[in-house]
């Protein structure tokens, strides 16, 4: 997840400890590229590069950087692979105009070739620069900055939060469009940055701009504008209380929480990225036209493509074959070939097993590609071409969002394949925040009742199955405690003889499987097990679970996915009351590169 950082001061001064400092305190955000620009008396000074914060800023020697206005920026990659021209700031064609964004600018492909095509100089990838062109376009027709500005707005479709400065100037201008920005006041100088954490050093007094909102800042005030009509909005700071701590969590007591808390907007994102992406289409044709098509991971990440095979079959009426990276080289290696393709799944992209399993692919001759959130990592690298999560940096080892964004992908995928429209998946966001406001509460409780057991059962059906084993999976993961995820019809082959009185056993209940489930659940509850059900409201499962944790109305697809919220929830507290950390469990480490 990209950061930008903005400061204006009143004179000339030394802007790069300040710039320095503040890309420190947005590291936590995630990272692989970083840089700098001043502007002072006509000149623009920019520096910038792939690397940490310290590497580049010795290299480049951004401590010695002066001027009246600073902009820095450190960038995660999803448009263009992380390098020096891809790095941000960016300049405009003639290196008047200086600019930086966080976010994702989902048209900057066609976007670009327009730029290009009105002779624009366009020197990388990233959509950071599209942000800087769409000002400049607006310029070279004779318009003013500001009205430049308003008009880039409404050509930039996506989520994304932009500063932008020139030369010959005394002010900084920025916007957002479902992004975070904060604007700082202090003592002799005003700053912008994507969230709180790099500037609460600064100063405690902020305004937070809307959508929509135009903000223009001098050292000693800052003036907020609609981007509609280019009137003034009235917008009074506020003091911020909270500890350093506290903001970097967003205000959660771990990031776990907040992670699980961020999944409607990333997703929200993410359906926007591949409704502009040229890569989609290409894939979903390589998909249809595959002889055998497999979908490969380890953890977290074989889950989301174990529910995306189910999406498949069941949508677009395809085989895909689900497979453990390292089980995949034993058993399907030896046999794929060049008409066959593979999606390699993973959050990090540096999974040991994942890049061995696709190794052994490309070695055969199998079209390989990638899904993964690490733009730049070594799947992106190794693959024709990778998706990205977008869910921008993931701290807490349990992966949620990313497990999510995987499993919405699929879907959309799927939808592709099928021929829908994916216009249907934007209720997904909500229906996300609807299901952690339905289901909080309740989960906590539920939590508390069964947090003695040390042993217990999660269990699916179709779509639901691999959200049973991903539930199970996080269960053991951060409560320490043994939960195997089992298809729910499997239970009674073997492991019913584990019940005893209050054994829980949560089941996750697809809306079209629920006579099913019902049978499951009486099996085990008749033998003392005390029944947890997730899945839609529905007067059988009231009459039959013990507790029915109730997610909203959705499809079949999209439904299985709400299901998981519930479980990331129950597992968070289990652990949370039984004094772990969730963020860091022992023995678990959130990349493993190792055999
Ligand atoms: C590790 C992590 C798991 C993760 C798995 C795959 O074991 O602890 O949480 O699911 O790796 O990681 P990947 O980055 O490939 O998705």
């Amino acid at each position: 997840m990209c950061g930008i950082f903005g400061y204006v001061s009143s004179k000339e001064e030394a802007l790069g400890p300040i710039l320095i400092a503040a890309a420190e305190r947005l590291t936590y955000r995630g990272y692989d590229s970083v840089g700098a620009a001043t502007m002072n008396n006509g000149k623009v000074d920019l520096r910038k590069d792939t690397g940490k914060v310290d590497a580049v800023a010795a290299k480049y020697n951004i401590a010695e950087m002066r001027g009246q206005r600073g902009i820095t920026q450190l960038r995660w990659a999803t448009f263009g692979e992380p390098s020096q021209v891809n790095s941000q700031p960016h300049l405009d064609s003639t290196g008047d105009m200086v600019g930086a964004h966080n976010g994702n600018v989902v048209n900057n492909v066609e976007l670009r070739l327009e730029f290009i095509a009105e002779g624009m100089t366009v020197r990388s990838q990233n959509d950071g620069e599209t942000c800087v062109h769409a000002v400049e376009r607006y310029i070279n027709r004779g318009y003013e900055f500001i009205d430049a500005i308003r008009l880039a707005y409404g050509d930039l479709q996506g989520d994304y939060a932009f500063v932008i400065g020139r030369a010959n100037d005394d002010k900084l201008y920025a916007f957002k469009k479902g992004s975070g920005m904060v604007i700082g006041i202090g003592e002799g100088f005003t700053c912008l940055s994507s969230d709180l954490p790099s500037i609460l050093p600064l100063t405690r007094n902020v305004i937070r701009p809307q959508d929509g909102e135009i903000v223009t800042l001098w050292a000693d005030r800052v003036e907020v504008r609609s981007v509609k009509d280019g009137k003034q909005i009235i917008r009074m700071p506020e003091t911020v209380t909270e500890s350093m701590d506290a903001v970097q969590k967003g205000g959660y007591p771990h990031f776990m929480l907040k992670e699980i808390h961020e999944q409607a907007q990333v997703a929200r994102e993410l359906i926007h990225l591949l409704d502009g992406s040229p890569d989609v289409q290409p894939l979903v044709e390589k998909m249809k036209n595959a002889r055998h098509l497999y979908l490969i991971g380890c953890g977290t990440s074989y889950h989301a493509a174990s529910v995306g095979s189910v999406y498949i079959a069941q949508l677009a009426g395809r085989a895909a074959i689900p497979v453990l990276a390292p089980q995949f080289i034993a058993q399907y290696a030896p046999a794929v070939g060049y008409e066959d393709v593979g999606i390699f799944v993973s959050q990090s992209g540096e999974t040991k097993d994942v890049l061995n399993a696709l190794e052994a692919a490309e070695k055969r001759g199998m079209a390989c590609f990638g899904l993964a959130n690490v733009v730049g990592s070594t799947l992106t690298k190794a693959t024709s071409f990778c998706l990205p999560l977008c869910c921008g940096y993931e701290i807490s080892v349990p992966a949620t969002k990313t497990f999510t964004n995987q499993v919405v992908t699929f879907l959309y995928l799927a939808y592709r394949m099928a021929g829908r429209n994916t216009r249907d998946l934007e209720l997904i966001p909500e229906l996300m925040n609807q299901t952690l406001e339905m289901v909080a509460p309740q989960i906590e409780s539920i939590a508390k009742d069964i947090n003695e057991w040390n042993d217990m059962y999660c269990l699916g059906y179709g779509a639901t199955y691999a959200i049973a084993l991903e539930g199970a999976l996080k269960l053991k993961e951060i409560t320490y405690a043994h939960c195997e995820g089992m298809l729910s019809t499997e239970f009674k082959h073997g492991p019913l003889s584990a019940v005893s009185k209050g054994f829980p056993i949560i089941f996750c209940a697809g809306s079209n499987d629920v006579p099913l489930i019902i049978s499951g659940i009486n099996e085990v509850k008749v033998r003392g097990a005390r029944t947890i059900v997730i899945g839609e409201e529905d007067a059988r499962l009231r009459a039959n679970g013990d507790d029915l944790v109730v997610i909203p109305k959705s499809d079949a697809q999209i439904s299985a996915l709400l299901g998981v919220l519930p479980l990331q929830l129950l597992s968070y507290h289990m652990s949370v009351m039984r004094g772990f950390d969730p963020d860091f469990p022992r023995n678990l480490s959130k990349t493993l590169t190792v055999d």
